[in-house]
């Protein structure tokens, strides 16, 4: 790459080049052989945009909302944990980009700057919490309490991880946090990641959930949730139509339609391709929103068009936040920004309204 990064790659290489060997594997790896990983992108491709021509596309507008708050557009920045890792600034950088550009983030729980700390970066900026379940339930009902009191405007609950999906290159480099960092929504060294712990052989983030998150949670959790928060709930995980029937028979607010970045269970199919499946069982009784693979002003086109609400988008942000902190985070969101706007108008959409299903179809020519 020579010059200015225009595309998620080049801000990818420029990443790589300033991060440290075990982050940014840690921020690229997927599960195991890492077919879904490659898949979350490749099958993005495998359906064909079909444009409507002729439609005064001189003015696009791109706003939408999201859980019934207002966005700029549906691109959205979902829960990576760890963002200091990046840089210095971290989730604090990320979150002041999200409300320059009118947007929302999503926090992990497994931040590197606190619930206070990233609201007071941006008051006015649109925030949700992603949620694991400790196996410690006042614990958890803290972080949903400190957030709905910070001003968070939804709870992502995230239901893909009893257990760490087996990512190889984590395993191999003993991935922990560097010492002078540490999971800041928690008190103790346990619970806070701390390297000063010790994880052993494996991967010491595997280690970590293996002892504080819960693996026994149920369907009956998210009633649980329920009684304890006021805030929307979106479930964080959902592949099947079945599930999807279900979360809402359970009362949820949205559904994320994810594969965790295909980070947990290697094989599954590219979010992009069960989507449609998702919004059709869903039958409009909750908002549909989709992660996984979205790399580009098109990739988000054709997730509107299947049915999602918006995206959310996971290591391009990482990869801008590593180059250069809010700045390269900023110029990530406005590069697909303006990606989308004008995928839109070469599409003949004016408004994300006259995005519909008869804008894409699938390539009969692959036979994956
Ligand atoms: C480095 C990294 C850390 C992540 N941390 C979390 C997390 O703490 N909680 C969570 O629910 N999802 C987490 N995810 C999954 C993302 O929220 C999201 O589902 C995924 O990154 C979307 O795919 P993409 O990276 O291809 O855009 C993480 C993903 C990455 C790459």
């Amino acid at each position: 790459m020579s010059g200015k990064p225009i595309s998620v790659d080049d801000f990818e290489e420029c990443a790589k080049k300033a991060l440290a060997k075990a982050v940014y594997d840690y921020y690229r790896s997927g599960a195991e052989d890492q077919q879904s990983l490659r898949d979350n992108v490749a099958a993005f491709a495998r359906w064909r945009l079909h444009p409507r021509m002729l439609r005064d596309v001189s003015s696009i507008d791109l706003s939408t909302s999201v859980l019934g708050q207002k966005i700029s557009m549906p691109i959205c920045v979902g829960a990576t944990a760890m963002q200091r890792m990046a840089h210095s600034e971290g989730e604090t950088a990320t979150v002041r980009a999200c409300r320059s550009l009118g947007t929302g983030m999503m926090l992990s729980s497994w931040a590197t700057s606190s619930i206070e700390e990233v609201s007071e970066a941006a008051p006015d900026g649109l925030r949700w919490m992603q949620l694991y379940i400790y196996k410690d339930r006042k614990l958890t009902e803290s972080l949903v309490q400190r957030a709905e009191r910070a001003g968070y405007k939804g709870i992502f609950l995230t239901i893909d991880t009893p257990y760490l999906g087996r990512r190889f290159d984590d395993i191999r480099n003993r991935f922990q946090l560097p010492p002078h960092l540490r999971m800041k929504n928690f008190q103790t060294s346990d619970l806070a990641f701390a390297s000063d712990k010790g994880y052993g052989e494996d991967s010491g983030l595997a280690v970590y959930v293996a002892k504080a998150i819960d693996p026994s949670i149920q369907w009956d959790d998210i009633e649980w949730l329920r009684g304890l928060t006021s805030l929307p709930i979106v479930v964080k995980g959902i592949l099947r139509a079945d599930d999807a029937r279900e979360a809402v028979k359970r009362g949820v607010n949205g559904i994320l339609v994810s594969n965790h970045g295909a980070r947990q269970l290697d094989g599954v199919p590219a979010t992009i391709d069960v989507l449609s499946e998702i919004v059709e069982a869903v039958e409009g009784k909750v908002e549909v929103l989709l992660d996984g693979g979205v790399r580009k002003g098109t990739d988000v086109l054709k997730a509107l068009a299947l049915g999602a609400k918006a995206v959310f988008i996971g290591r391009p942000i990482l990869w801008g936040l590593a180059y250069q902190g809010e700045a390269g985070v900023h110029d990530v969101l406005q590069m697909l920004m303006e990606e989308f706007r004008l995928a839109m108008a070469l599409a003949g959409c004016r408004s994300v309204n006259e995005i519909d299903r008869s804008l894409v179809r699938r390539d009969i020519a692959s036979k994956i």
